[in-house]
């Protein structure tokens, strides 16, 4: 899939709460196709100590408007300028990069993200939708309700399911916790997964006992985000180490070497 640079306009920037914002962006070009689980390299204009582009999910895409979403928490520099990004500025991005989220093979699906990682899955819900009819669910976990954004955006896709750890929204405890992943009647036949690393291991741990198919999405730190610094890479059961920024973001977690 051909890469574009491309600078987009910003048209909103909305702030969600002390740490989450979102950033609308519009393209006056037809936007290539953008699948879910890519994401985009955006360049950090004023923020001399971020000389590199920063990984940064697609979130949500109209391609009747050339627009783009991308859903963003402040972590440091980079994310605290784009923060300040007001309508009518433009912001340069490299897009779309990385794999995809896989096609799933039937509609028992659970979508599990936390913090950052449900940017990728509101895409991914939308388009499962839209594209293969199917209704997925989500289980959604953050640390307190303050925290907890655009809830209705996924509840108007499928049944969401809420942990918090404080229990001041949902079910108390981490995602891996919520009763539904308990529950014996309850078919899930694919999960796909978005959050911390401690999170989507907890979670393939999971799959892997349960015999469900789990794909997860890497947030590696990553370098040029094109697979030439080498700076991403994650050990791969059959072909070693792989760059996550080409090879991934999205892995099933059978691929990865990692202790589950
Ligand atoms: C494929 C991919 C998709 C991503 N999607 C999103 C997204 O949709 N929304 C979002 O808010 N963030 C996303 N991230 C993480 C985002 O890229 C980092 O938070 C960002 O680069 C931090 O830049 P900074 O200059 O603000 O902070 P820095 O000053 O560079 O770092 C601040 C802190 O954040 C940590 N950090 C930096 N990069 C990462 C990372 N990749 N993962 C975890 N911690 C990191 C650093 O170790 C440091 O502790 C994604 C990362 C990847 C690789
Ligand atoms: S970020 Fe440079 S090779 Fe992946």
């Amino acid at each position: 899939m051909k890469k574009l640079i491309d600078t987009l306009q910003v048209i909103d920037n909305k702030r969600l709460n002390k740490e989450f914002f979102v950033l609308l962006l519009q393209s006056d070009k037809q936007l290539p196709e953008i699948l879910p689980g890519q994401f985009v390299q955006v360049k950090v204009e004023g923020s001399p100590r971020t000389f590199l582009r920063r990984p940064i999910s697609v979130y949500d895409v109209d391609y009747s408007q050339q627009s783009i979403s991308l859903l963003i928490k402040i972590a440091g520099d980079g994310t605290r300028q784009l923060s300040k990004l007001i309508p009518g500025e433009k912001l340069n991005i490299i897009y779309p990069l990385g794999n995809s989220f896989s096609k799933p093979s039937d509609n028992r699906l659970l979508l599990i993200g936390g913090g950052t990682g449900v940017a990728p899955l509101l895409f991914l819900g939308k388009y499962l939708r839209k594209q293969y009819n199917i209704v997925p669910e989500f289980l959604l976990g953050y640390r307190s309700k303050d925290l907890a954004i655009e809830l209705e955006k996924f509840e108007e896709i499928g049944k969401t399911y809420i942990t918090t750890e404080d229990g001041s929204l949902g079910h108390k405890g981490f995602v891996i916790h919520h009763p539904i992943l308990f529950d014996e009647k309850k078919e899930i036949n694919m999960i796909y997964t978005c959050g911390p690393e401690v999170m989507m291991k907890e979670v393939a741990k999971y799959a892997n006992n349960k015999n469900i198919a789990c794909e997860v999405s890497l947030e590696n730190l990553m370098g040029c985000g094109i697979g030439a610094c080498l700076c991403c890479v994650v050990d791969t059961i059959d072909n070693g180490n792989v760059n996550t920024c080409t090879e991934g973001p999205i892995f099933n977690t059978k691929q990865l070497k990692w202790q589950i």
